[in-house]
């Protein structure tokens, strides 16, 4: 590999909620984090950081690179993006992701991919409305949606016979029926279930909203992060309807670990809907670029950062076979759909918890005591599911494995 995705970084007090805080199970089943120091592991062990979607890998130099640069020029007041920031977007999208007569001004700010969803819903709903949205759900939308005065309607996505997570297309049109739903969010590739879109599903996904006048709030913020092999298809890519009826974000904050700097974009094709989400977002005067943000996108996407994706994309897969291979063979009672996007593993536990009358909290604490920084996926939506970043250098993700394996999943207290 030309790029570093081998050293662990020591994060610890670098400004990393990932390495500073360890996420708790609260009674109360909301989500809580604690000081890092405060959670007590078997023999000291350090802690293994597997839940905040962030990534331990450093950034393709060439992003430090354009903001060091910048930051030569010792005078940063009020500007506007400049050209190379539209240029970039447009060559990262039409080159990685087919997407097809995309211009300049289809493309526009936003601070936050969670942000950008709620603009959209705001131009697209009256608050009180109810918003169609899959099960298990990110708990950006759940939380936000509900900050938001927006109802969310489930429409469970379901394991197939081949152990691959489908939309079930009957259940979403009579949720659209019986709640009368003019909007819905969309994520793709899904988190937390990985699931990267084929055509089918998305033209069945268009068919549906086109019966029923639904437009689509697509969170395509993963696009970047999937299978060698496996394609994402950019939702207003699939049909002329998805084209004209779809607000959609991406951001460079997740394929390349730049959340903390802040700066995410949608694009939208229909005039009237971008004018309308662009006027909606500007109200606050809060949506605004920050000048190395700026020089972070365009540092991204160059040539190197094209490089730097794709051998991210080939540790990733190992990393998601290791872990896939070592729970199908050694954790019984515990299955995984293998992702085919995102760097999250979403576990089903509930054989396990069953068999081993133990609690979903005695799991996710075990899993603690022994250092493995996991995330509680029942504020996903699953009863009994587990959260687990894998985007971490593989010596982690072994010894997390085999951590769980010792003193969790089958310690001789668990026999
Ligand atoms: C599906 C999805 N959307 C949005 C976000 C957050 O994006 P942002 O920080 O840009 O609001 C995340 C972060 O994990 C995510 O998984």
């Amino acid at each position: 590999m030309k790029y570093d995705f081998t050293t662990i970084m020591k994060r610890k007090g670098q400004d990393a909620i990932a390495a500073d805080f360890v996420p708790m199970p609260d009674e109360d089943g909301r989500f809580t984090t604690v000081p890092e120091e405060t959670v007590e592991t078997i023999d000291n062990l350090d802690k293994i950081p597997m839940w905040v979607a962030d990534m331990n890998f450093p950034v393709v130099p060439t992003i430090t690179t354009s903001m060091a640069k910048r930051l030569e020029h010792p005078a940063y007041g009020y500007f506007t993006p400049r050209k190379e920031y539209f240029d970039e977007i447009i060559k990262w999208q039409t080159t990685r992701h087919n997407m097809k007569n995309l211009e300049p001004e289809f493309i526009g700010y936003e601070n936050g991919v969670l942000g950008g969803v709620i603009s959209a819903l705001n131009v697209l709903c009256s608050k009180g409305d109810q918003v169609l949205l899959h099960s298990p759900t990110y708990i950006g939308f759940t939380n936000s949606l509900k900050n938001n005065g927006y109802n969310m309607i489930l429409s469970p996505l379901k394991l197939d016979e081949n152990n691959v997570w489908r939309m079930d297309f009957e259940d979403m049109e009579k949720r659209i029926v019986e709640n009368n739903i003019h909007a819905m969010v969309f994520c793709s590739p899904h988190n937390p279930c990985g699931r990267v879109w084929e055509k089918w599903e998305l033209e069945e996904l268009s068919k549906l909203c086109e019966k029923y006048d639904v437009k689509v709030v697509s969170d395509e913020i993963w696009s970047d992060i999937i299978r060698p092999g496996a394609e994402h298809i950019p939702t207003q890519m699939a049909t002329g309807y998805l084209r004209d009826n779809t607000a959609a974000f991406y951001a460079p904050s997740k394929t390349f670990n730049l959340a903390g700097l802040v700066g995410s974009y949608h694009i939208i094709y229909n005039k009237t809907l971008r004018d309308r989400i662009h006027k909606e977002s500007s109200l606050s005067h809060y949506n605004e670029m920050n000048v190395l943000s700026l020089y972070a996108l365009v540092g991204a996407y160059q040539p190197e950062g094209y490089e730097w994706v794709d051998e991210l994309n080939e540790v990733i897969k190992g990393n998601i076979d290791y872990a896939c291979d070592y729970i199908d063979q050694k954790f019984e009672g515990v299955r995984v759909s293998k992702p085919q996007g995102t760097y999250m593993l979403f576990i089903d536990c509930e054989d396990w918890c069953k068999t081993h009358h133990k609690s979903m909290d005695d799991l996710l604490k075990a899993g603690l005591k022994c250092g493995v920084c996991w995330q509680d996926g029942r504020m996903f939506h699953g009863d009994y599911a587990i959260r687990l970043n894998l985007a971490l250098p593989l010596s982690r993700v072994q010894e997390a494995f085999e951590r769980l394996d010792r003193y969790v999943f089958n310690a001789p207290e668990n026999q």
